[in-house]
């Protein structure tokens, strides 16, 4: 990764009859930036972005995005390449490695998976101390901070490129199989273990429905779509969650303690949590007659919290390259599993509206990566609230990325920004006998 900035010419900073050159940086797809490192030093003042949707906060070779063209690429390679033809575990290496794998390569990868994918035994534990009901990425971001403490060898403020490897291999294979224990403990059944003779999707799907007394039949068109969403859920440049990673890891947090809290900012219902809150949004409206027009006049009233969920997105202004395809692999896998499910008829329904709506139009809002992916896994019947976690499992290779992106850059600098203070002025200790009453 680049240590050295890309600059061509300055930008002008006028304050207080001072003038500040600024160096604008500029990416390998042209995107400009203006280097304002010197400015608080410079001048004093500091800048305002509430939201970061003017800000750089890194420079990155991971993923490239582009908003307007609706473009998507994980170290330069188009996604929609990479949902045709790729895995997840080979892309988890692409964007780890930042290269193809070699097939030599690629199959060491693999099978470290199958060496790393049990869970200490005595996880199992926090399965019994957990009520029935939590939700799925509560435990699962506790699992894996919990990993610090039956793995302390890897919490080391500098591990070593092989131990980041290591831990690496061990996130990416253990949450499949943590995610799919919390699955059996909630409906009762006992646990399955990963199976050395099974990919990745196969051995997550047979852990998930197969049991003592029933043979889960894995069908290819289901592991094919498992494999397309997990790609394309696998990184998103600087979103909540992996800003999120690279922040609670520039203080030298260990990966474990990154990824956990990565987990819980991907589980709002604004950003990873959209994919469940879109179906229990689409099941209010089918519930309530499928009255659509009743639902997009809620979610333009700004009176109303209603949002239309899977809907809008702080990058993608024309559409969302992902949405496209998950909204096909769905037609595809409810064709080919015979399935007609009610709520994928008002999701295409719920976008033809909205999408000739000038409160959307103007907005450009559209279908989000969450907004279809529902009905894949309703399709595949892992249940609603583990939707997140699957956008959990799939955006693992892209957290693990950054954080190791962020490490190996000598000129990282523990993430603490500034604020405008609008509270009290400077006053006293009153003693509470004279507070009043
Ligand atoms: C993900 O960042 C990433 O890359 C995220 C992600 C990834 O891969 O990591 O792509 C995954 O998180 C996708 C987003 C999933 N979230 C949702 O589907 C929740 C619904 N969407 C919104 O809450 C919203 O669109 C966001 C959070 C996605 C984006 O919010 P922004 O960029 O802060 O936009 P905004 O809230 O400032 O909205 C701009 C305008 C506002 O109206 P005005 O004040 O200008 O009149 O659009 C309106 C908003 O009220 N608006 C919506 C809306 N989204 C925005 N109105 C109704 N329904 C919506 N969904």
């Amino acid at each position: 990764m680049p240590e050295t900035m890309n600059t061509q010419g300055t930008a002008q900073i006028q304050l207080d009859g001072k003038v500040l050159d600024c160096p604008v940086i500029v990416g390998t797809e042209g995107e400009r930036a203006i280097d304002i490192s010197k400015l608080r030093s410079s001048t004093g003042y500091i800048t305002m972005d509430p939201g970061f949707g003017n800000t750089g906060s890194c420079q990155s070779a991971i993923t490239y995005l582009d908003g307007d063209k609706g473009i998507l690429r994980y170290r330069g390679i188009p996604i929609e390449q990479l949902a045709e033809k790729s895995t997840f575990v080979e892309t988890s290496y692409l964007l780890i490695y930042g290269k193809l794998p070699t097939k030599k390569e690629l199959d060491a990868f693999s099978a470290a998976f199958n060496e790393h994918s049990m869970i200490h035994e005595d996880m199992k534990n926090f399965f019994n101390a957990f009520p029935s009901a939590t939700h799925p990425m509560a435990s699962l971001s506790a699992m894996v901070c919990s990993m610090s403490a039956y793995y302390p060898e890897f919490t080391k403020e500098d591990p070593t490129k092989e131990e980041v490897n290591r831990i690496a291999v061990q996130l990416l294979s253990k949450v499949r199989t943590i995610c799919a224990f919390s699955y059996k403990k909630s409906i009762g059944e006992p646990f399955v273990y990963p199976r050395h003779d099974l990919k990745y999707v196969p051995n997550f799907l047979n852990m998930m429905f197969s049991s003592p007394t029933k043979f889960y039949k894995i069908i290819d068109e289901v592991v094919n779509a498992l494999r397309v969403l997990l790609i394309l859920h696998a990184d998103h440049e600087q979103n909540c969650s992996t800003s999120t990673v690279r922040l609670v890891g520039s203080s030298r947090a260990n990966l474990y303690a990154s990824i956990s809290a990565g987990i819980c900012a991907l589980w709002g219902p604004l950003h990873g949590g959209a994919n469940q809150a879109v179906i229990e949004m689409l099941e209010l409206i089918q519930k309530d007659g499928g009255n659509i027009n009743k639902y997009i006049a809620k979610a333009k009233d700004k009176n109303d919290s209603f949002r239309l969920m899977g809907f809008g997105h702080r990058v993608y202004k024309n559409f969302d390259p992902r949405a496209k395809i998950v909204k096909k692999c769905a037609d595809d896998l409810l064709n080919k599993l015979g399935i007609r499910d009610p709520l994928l008829d008002l999701a295409k329904r719920l976008e033809e509206v909205a999408l000739k709506d000038d409160y959307f139009i103007s907005r450009k809002l559209y279908p989000n990566v969450d907004f279809y992916s529902g009905i894949i896994y309703r399709a595949v019947g892992i249940p609603l609230q583990m939707f997140p976690v699957m956008f959990a499992i799939g955006r693992m290779p892209g957290w693990i990325a950054h954080w190791k992106e962020m490490i190996e850059d000598s000129t990282t600098k523990i993430g603490r920004p500034f604020q405008i203070y609008i509270g009290s002025p400077k006053r006293d200790y009153v003693p509470i006998d004279q507070r009043g009453k």
